[in-house]
Parts: C-alpha cells; structure tokens; sequence
C-alpha cells in the first residue's frame, strides 16, 4: 500500500468474479456477469436495510416516504431487487425466490443459461428489532432446453456451480465460493465495493458452541435432546458448551463458520422436516460450510445428495464443525 494507507492493488470482488470467470475454461462471461447483477442487488439491500429505521420513523408521518411513495417492506423490496437485477443480467432462464410460489420464469429476450435460487432477506422476523438479516442464493447451470421447467431447479445441490451469502451485521459481508474454497468479503461502503478479507477460509475442526432453537425440546426426537444434554453436561469432565442463538441463519451460520461448533435446525414433532427450505436455505449453505471444510448433514444424508422433489421443500438441518456433526450423528444412530 501507499503511503496515505490506501493499498493501490486491492482485490475486490468484481475483480475476483471477473479473474476466476477469465481461469475457467470455455467460459463466456456470463456467470461473472450474473454475480455482479446479485452483488449489485445486494449493496442496495444493504443501503435499504441500513436506512430502514429512517424510513420507518419517515413512515409514522403517515406511512409514505418523503418523496411520497409507499414505503414498501423490506422483504417485498429485496425480493423484487434480486429478481430485477437478475433479469437484466441476460444470465438467467428462471429463478426460485422463498418469496414466490412459482418458478419465476425469465422474458424470452433476456434468457442465459443459468438457474437462480433465493431468499432474498433471509431472518426477516429479525428486522423489526434490528438484528442482523442476510441473503442466500444458489447458481446451478440449466438442464433443459427450449422452456425454462421447475426440473431446472430441482438439481441436487452437488451440481452447483456457485453459491453465496450477504450478512447485514455490525457491517456487511459476502461469502462465496465458486468450488475452489470459500472466500469473504466486506463491504467497503466508501467506494461501494467488496474487498477480500479472508481467503481461503477454513472451519474449525470442533467447536465450543451449540446453536438451535431449544425452546422446541418438547417436541424434539430423543436423540436431538440426548445430544443436548451431552453438550451440557459432558460426561468426561470436559467444559460445557456456549449457547448461542440469533435466529437468523445467515448470522448463526457465519458465526459458526467464524467460531467452530454447530448450527441445526432440526425436524421435531409440529415441523417433521425442520423449518429450513432445502433449495434456497439449505443447499447454498451446505455449499459453503463444505467448501470450508464443515458437514452438512439432514441426520440420514448429505444434505448436498438430496434430490429436491418440489420448490419449496423442508430438510431438517445440522452444519458446523466435522467433528461437532459426526459427533451429533453418533447420537442419532442410537436410535436405528
Ligand atoms: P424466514 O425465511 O421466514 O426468515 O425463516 C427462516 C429463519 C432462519 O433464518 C432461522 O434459522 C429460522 O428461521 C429461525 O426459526 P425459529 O424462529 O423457529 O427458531
Ligand atoms: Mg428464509
């Protein structure tokens, strides 16, 4: 770096996108530009969010905005920035957003070959207090031909071709991976851009932490609440786990792949399959924290070998540290 502190070769994340799209082979530029159209989307998310409180306050006058307009949620507004800037792209065939039923099916004149799956602002029950939110999203290349069908987007998660998340937090973070490990990113919000932080990020291979919606433990199976008793008091004399809990997946998953340890949300008895949505949820997730050398797991499979059967389908969910996972699947097999 130069002498005022400013480094004069920084590696941002466009330019990432474009050096590793230039390395692959036979590669048309077209993923580098479908990364950019969510990056795009997800710097003005992150101004939004930032800005939400103010909006709100602005709303009270009588719930328009200055300029007049309605102030529209914060999901509804993420939801359609992801979807416009991913059409404008010429990338995508179609797309599954967590906030549309259908398959979101890309105009004739603006199709490419890749296929997009979302939660645009994932933790939104979180808003309303001001805990960190986040984005997932998941790129597999398209199967079929002519017309853009669901079968393109009921891929395995072990065909992804890139996979990513934005958290919202103390600042705002990308992590991504295009198969070659996992990378981070921050938001430098005076020039707008992603600067690489943390290449090559590796998880712990155990933790100290358990991460989980406990409240449920009434309706959790045996193994789960066996497992969690385990943590607390551990047998062998070692120390207990840390409890933490965001409810917010982006966060308590970052956290784990900052920290070691495990995250889960497991399937109990008002939830059979969990909460978490396997193509836009779990599947970019599992991605990452294998990419960075985690497990992901639904307790009877790698979550990355699912095959999806419809958009919105559920998985129970357990990542983290290999150890902590493996771990937790020693308790499950208790019960054949
Ligand atoms: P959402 O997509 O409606 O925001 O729900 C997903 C969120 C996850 O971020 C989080 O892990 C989970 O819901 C928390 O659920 P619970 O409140 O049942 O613990
Ligand atoms: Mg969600």
């Amino acid at each position: 770096s130069d002498q005022s502190g400013f480094d004069t070769d920084v590696w941002t994340l466009t330019r990432f996108v474009i050096e590793t799209g230039r390395q692959a082979k036979g590669a048309t530029g077209e993923l580098t530009q479908l990364i950019n159209a969510i990056l795009t989307a997800v710097k003005a998310i992150s101004s939004a969010v930032r800005k939400a409180g103010l909006n709100h306050l602005q709303g009270l006058a009588g719930s328009v905005n200055v300029t007049g307009d309605d102030v529209k949620k914060l999901d509804v507004l993420s939801n359609d920035l992801v979807i416009n800037m991913l059409r404008a792209s010429y990338s995508t065939c179609c797309m599954v957003s967590e906030e549309n039923r259908e398959l979101i099916v890309t105009p004739r004149d603006k199709r490419g070959k890749y296929v997009v799956c979302f939660d645009p602002l994932d933790g939104s029950s979180n808003i309303d207090c001001l805990a960190s939110i986040g984005t997932i999203f998941a790129i597999y290349k398209r199967v079929s031909e002519g017309e853009p069908t669901e079968k393109d987007a009921l891929q395995p998660g072990n065909h992804m071709v890139c996979a990513g998340y934005a958290l919202y937090g103390s600042a705002t973070l990308v992590a991504l991976s295009t198969g070659a490990g996992l990378n981070f990113f921050m938001l430098d919000p005076a020039i707008g851009e992603f600067i690489l932080t943390e290449k090559n990020v590796k998880i712990k291979p155990r933790g100290k932490i358990y991460s989980l919606n406990e409240g449920y433990a009434k309706y959790f199976h045996p193994s789960v609440n066996e497992y969690l008793k385990h943590k607390k008091y551990p047998e062998d004399g070692s120390a207990p786990y840390g409890a933490r809990y965001v409810g917010s997946m982006v966060s308590d998953v970052h956290r784990t792949i900052a920290y070691g340890g495990i995250f889960m949300y497991p399937a109990n008895e008002k939830s059979p399959q969990g909460k978490l949505r396997l193509l836009y949820e779990c599947n970019p997730i599992a991605f990452l924290i294998e990419q960075a050398g985690g497990v992901a797991t639904t307790g009877t499979q790698r979550v990355l070998d699912v095959q999806p059967e419809t958009l919105h389908q559920r998985v129970p969910f357990v990542v983290g540290s290999p150890e902590d996972v493996n771990e937790y699947l020693t308790f499950v097999e208790k019960y054949p």
